[in-house]
């Protein structure tokens, strides 16, 4: 047992993708998450706060294409449940994620443009849960020409797609304050980060205590923000994590019942062989 364990634990090492380390490229900073775990689960709050984060502050540059507005709303998203305005304290839910007021009213607050099929004419009309999340730019083109030649990765996956996930982002997000080692040359619009892959990006430091304004009373911190906006994009790469931890279960459930109906019905017919 514990060489297999030993084996194990060889194999995920080997499986851990090594950071691209040109020169002093630091490992993502720790930290514990609330959906770590078998059992974990993400903070519906937390991702309504990473939502207003990255509407706020990161929308205007990261497109998240693979995201619709009612994916808000959907079982596990963050808005899935809302206060009940009949009833204080307590959570309703919508069967279709296209009836959710909030997820209505975030829709609302964009425009799109579209052929009127009657008239050809092009129309502005108000978003709808359906419509995707706008993109900041009409294309990559104009997306790396408005940032210094490096266009803004998309956000859909972004956690999945990068070695360290929402530890790697939080720490690039605060990972600003550092001083720019002496081997490495800024051209104009370059910052240095040493959590960045070669420590040279196009983005510079994007949250600052008390930029954005939570309806409750959570820390108003550029820390807080990172964790807050990491969160969601971890939420976003994998919408549907609970309902996979939820199905492992079940079936982790079913092979053990199911292991022991086997061994009782073994003994039964085998009872009465000699052997
Ligand atoms: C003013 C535009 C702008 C804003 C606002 C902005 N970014 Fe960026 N971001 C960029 C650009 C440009 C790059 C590409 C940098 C490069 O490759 O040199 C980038 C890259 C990134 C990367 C990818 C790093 C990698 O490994 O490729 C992450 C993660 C990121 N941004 C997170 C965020 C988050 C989270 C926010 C909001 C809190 C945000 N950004 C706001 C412009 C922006």
């Amino acid at each position: 047992m514990k060489r297999f364990i030993a084996t194990l634990a060889a194999l995920a090492a080997l499986a851990t993708p090594a950071l691209a380390a040109p020169g002093e490229t630091h490992a993502p900073q720790e930290y514990t998450w609330s959906w770590e775990g078998p059992f974990g689960t993400f903070d519906d709050r937390q991702l309504q706060r990473g939502f207003q984060v990255y509407q706020e502050v990161c929308a205007s540059c990261h497109s998240m294409d693979l995201l619709s507005f009612r994916n808000l709303g959907q079982p596990g998203g963050p808005f899935e449940f809302l206060p009940d305005p009949e009833h204080e304290g307590e959570l309703i839910t919508f069967a279709n994620p296209n009836d959710n007021p909030v997820v209505m009213d975030i829709a609302s607050r964009y425009t799109y443009t579209e052929i009127d099929l009657e008239t050809g004419e092009e129309m502005e009309r108000q978003g709808i849960p359906a419509d995707r999340f706008p993109n900041p730019y009409a294309n990559d083109a104009q997306a790396a020409a408005s940032n210094g030649g490096a266009a803004p990765p998309d956000f859909s996956v972004i956690v999945k797609a990068r070695p360290g996930g929402a530890e790697y982002i939080r720490s690039l997000l605060l990972g600003y304050d550092y001083e720019v080692p002496e081997d490495v040359t800024l051209l104009p619009g370059q910052h240095y980060n040493p959590y960045f892959p070669g420590g040279v990006l196009a983005m510079g430091p994007q949250l600052f205590d008390g930029a954005v304004s939570y309806a409750d009373d959570t820390p108003q911190t550029a820390e807080q923000y990172a964790a807050d906006v990491a969160a969601f994009l971890a939420w976003a790469s994998e919408p549907h994590m609970e309902q996979r931890k939820r199905m492992g279960l079940g079936v982790m459930i079913f092979l053990l019942i199911f292991a022991v109906l086997m061994w009782l019905a073994y003994r039964q017919v085998w009872a009465n062989v000699k052997h």
